[in-house]
């Protein structure tokens, strides 16, 4: 035991779960077994390799030594999040409070730092991103969580208003963690009625508290309904400009441009231009990363001028969406050819399959060569890394498992 390390920093795993789950998926595939990796969490094609949007990369090739090697400005750049804001929400002219950030991830860190005190909880829906619950560990503080409907069920207001207003009680703020549209992982948006519905809450609890919304956008450019990811944004465009709550937006490079490697996001507050939030986020950025890497804000920055590039790339999205659309389908068909329920994917990387004992499941399906994620909730299954002629294996491991567990 290394004594330098202090006593609270010494009892974490030696490995992220999903990536030890990945290893040894790729460890037993090299013995020559036939094995169904849905661990995956970045697209890959149907041969298995990572997908990387043409559009983009032709305009990294572009870029010239000073669009990358300069730092940029602390808070990032402005024309960069103007860009990256006006990509969500056409309509306006201006990023509003922001700073870049590397990617969604450090949006979400720094949302934490500036809207919750020590030992409170961030609310979020359950099942979430399994990171959430790191990034608050390691800001001192925990989640708090409410249901994310299953497929063809409404929201249960009652568990949400609950929670929103137990927060507000306990701690005189709240702030919520939304990864709607496209959720992760189960690869729903909420529906325009179950939005309406948690949108009267948040704006009745505003009453009595500051509320932050934070939208989690990580998917939004991989959907089968993009007017209703549209609409969406325009619902909360509306919650953001009647000013009772401070929306904002964690944006992120990382699958939209297929630059996960990049690091680049933003945090964004379109409709809130207070120069004490801006001051609190630019104080942020010096404070932990110092600023963000420039190329992939000059990169956006090329996008946002060049019109057949964004045609481009938006054919491209709509390709990967279909190949995503088509795994779905394939995965519910297959799933209903057992006996089991549809997951009914609208958008996003995965799903989830509800599953009473998941960690049970996940060691069961290993035996038959099928690695998935376990989550409290039940066992995520990245759409993105497998085939649609993957899915009647995979729902055939389900259903054993699934049914026992
Ligand atoms: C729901 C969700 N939010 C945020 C992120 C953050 O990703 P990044 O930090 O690469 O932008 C991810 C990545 O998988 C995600 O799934």
């Amino acid at each position: 035991m290394t004594d330098q390390l202090i006593p609270g920093r010494r009892a974490f795993p030696a490995d992220d779960p999903i990536f030890a789950l990945n290893t040894e998926a790729q460890a037993r595939r090299a013995t020559g077994e036939s094995i169904l990796n849905a661990t995956v969490g970045a697209l890959l094609d149907d041969s298995g390799q990572l997908v990387v949007l043409d559009a983009v990369m032709d305009l990294w090739r572009e870029l010239t030594a000073l669009e990358i090697a300069p730092y940029a400005p602390i808070a990032g750049d402005p024309l960069f999040l103007k860009a990256l804001v006006r990509r969500h929400w056409p309509r306006l002219d201006a990023a509003g409070a922001a700073c870049t950030t590397p990617g969604g991830s450090g949006a979400l860190a720094l949302s934490l730092r500036n809207f919750l005190e020590q030992g409170q909880r961030v609310l979020t829906t359950a099942p979430f991103w399994g990171p959430y619950a790191t990034l608050a560990a390691e800001n001192g503080m925990s989640l708090a969580t409410a249901p994310w409907p299953r497929a063809g069920e409404p929201l249960d207001t009652g568990a949400w208003e609950a929670a929103l207003r137990t927060l507000m009680r306990d701690q005189g703020r709240v702030l919520l963690w939304l990864n709607d549209p496209c959720h992760n992982p189960t690869g729903r948006s909420l529906s325009s009625s179950d939005r309406a519905s948690l949108l009267t809450l948040v704006r009745e609890v505003a009453a009595l508290g500051p509320i932050t919304l934070l939208l989690d956008f990580a998917y939004l450019d991989y959907t089968r309904e993009p007017e209703a990811v549209a609409a969406a944004l325009g619902e909360y465009a509306a919650l953001g400009a009647e000013g009772s709550v401070l929306v904002g937006a964690c944006l992120s490079l990382s699958k939209s441009m297929t630059l996960y490697g990049g690091r680049c996001g933003a945090l964004a507050f379109p409709w809130c231009e207070d120069p004490a939030l801006q001051a609190a986020l630019t104080q942020s950025c010096r404070g932990t990363w110092s600023n963000c890497a420039k190329a992939p804000q000059a990169l956006l920055l090329r996008l946002e001028r060049d019109g057949k590039a964004q045609a481009r790339l938006a054919g491209e999205h709509r390709h990967w969406s279909d190949v995503l659309g088509a795994r779905a389908a394939a995965l519910d068909e297959a799933l209903a050819a057992e006996g089991m329920k549809a997951l009914r994917w609208t958008g996003g990387f995965f799903v989830c399959v509800p599953a009473a004992d998941p960690e049970a499941a996940c060691v069961r399906m290993k035996e038959d060569g099928v690695f998935t994620v376990p989550l409290p909730e039940g066992l995520r299954v990245g759409l993105c890394g497998m085939r649609a002629s993957d899915a009647p294996r995979l729902a055939q491991a389900l259903r054993r498992v699934v049914a026992v567990s």
